[in-house]
């Protein structure tokens, strides 16, 4: 298995490399799980229908457009094993488990990696040429990425899907974490013919244990990735609440406001703290350079006051001077930031 981030020891250690809402279940979640209880000594519904109806009127979308999985990690394998890509553009540095689906699948894998020196700029010129060289079946795209926070927006977009669809390739995109940044995904603009727009409930609504992501794309992809799917990967509490919170405004109210409060505080605080550079985000999470010491000895410093990082140093270009630093609410933000100060 791949490296991701999550601390697994003690207890009471705060836990800055895992990209979670730290506003935690909400309690419509809460009841909506129980009220689902009794609903378990049936099987789930094979194709998550409910859910679907739901996600479909949110995104406007039809039914037909849409396939739920335990969770994005499903269905980024689901598609590597059903669309069987020859080559496949990724990217970096991005989520590595793209890199291990279609690996798997058997596709030869091509990298366009951003550089950190400049700020993970995307060079739609140098990417244009990559399109036309490598002639990729897939170009992966996660957007905003994780792990650096960078995010392309809707005009860029447009200019990207024009030069995939000119090689007669395909875009397949990672808006796992797009409610953080304020904006629709992308497909909502451009519709789903050239794309999967890949999205994970994990994040925004704090739920990793129940597993739920779902993707929309152009039908003929989906029926393929439907083909291949294992019965019931989608089990009953995690189809029963998506109809719940998918429209819960307070929820998202409350979570917009928490999200872009903090990263501006963060972002703030992060750039006086002298250790490490910080990288601007877009999302719920800062990637940092350290100038001095590993990600590691970090840690080791870190743990001492029962907090912990994401070392990035298994991600495509980045190195373990890179750490990915979640946020949390304001209390733990600063406490993280007052001891970096020290470090
Ligand atoms: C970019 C990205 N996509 C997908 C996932 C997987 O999400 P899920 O928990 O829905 O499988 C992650 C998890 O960290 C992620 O960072």
């Amino acid at each position: 298995m791949n490296k991701h981030g999550g601390f697994y020891g003690r207890q009471g250690v705060v836990d800055y490399s895992v990209n979670i809402n730290p506003l935690g279940v909400s309690d419509n979640i809460r009841q909506a799980i129980i009220s689902s209880i009794d609903n378990i000594c049936k099987y789930p519904d094979i194709g998550g229908n409910a859910a679907k109806e739901a996600i479909s009127k949110h995104l406007n979308t039809d039914v037909d457009n849409i396939i739920m999985g335990n969770g994005a990690s499903e269905l980024i394998y689901l598609f590597a094993r059903a669309i069987q890509p020859k080559k496949v553009l990724i990217i970096e540095p991005t989520f590595n488990e793209y890199r291990r689906a279609f690996t798997l699948a058997g596709s030869e894998i091509y990298s366009y990696v951003l550089d950190n020196n400049n700020d993970f700029t995307f060079d739609m010129d140098a990417f244009s040429n990559k399109v036309e060289e490598i002639k990729p079946d897939v170009v992966v795209l996660c957007n905003p990425n994780n792990p650096t926070g960078k995010y392309i927006g809707i005009d860029l977009i447009g200019k990207l899907v024009d030069i995939v669809k000119q090689e007669n390739s395909f875009l397949f995109i990672d808006e796992s974490f797009v409610e953080f940044t304020g904006n629709e995904p992308i497909g909502s603009a451009i519709g789903y013919e050239w794309i999967l727009s890949l999205r994970s409930m994990t994040k925004y609504y704090a739920v990793p244990g129940l597993r739920i992501g779902y993707a929309v794309s152009n039908i003929k992809v989906i029926e393929m990735m439907e083909k291949y799917k294992e019965p019931w990967t989608m089990n009953t509490f995690a189809l029963d609440i998506v109809p719940k919170v998918i429209e819960d405004r307070e929820f998202h109210e409350k979570a917009n406001r928490w999200v872009s409060e903090e990263r501006e505080y963060m972002y703030d605080a992060l750039k006086k703290v002298e250790v490490l550079e910080v990288y601007k985000s877009y999302s719920n999470f800062f990637l940092c350079k350290l100038k001095y010491f590993s990600g590691n000895k970090l840690n080791e410093e870190l743990l001492k006051d029962d907090m912990f990082v994401r070392v990035c140093d298994d991600f495509v270009s980045l190195n373990d001077r890179f750490v990915r630093i979640a946020l949390k609410g304001r209390e733990d933000n600063f406490k993280l930031v007052s001891r970096l100060v020290r470090v």
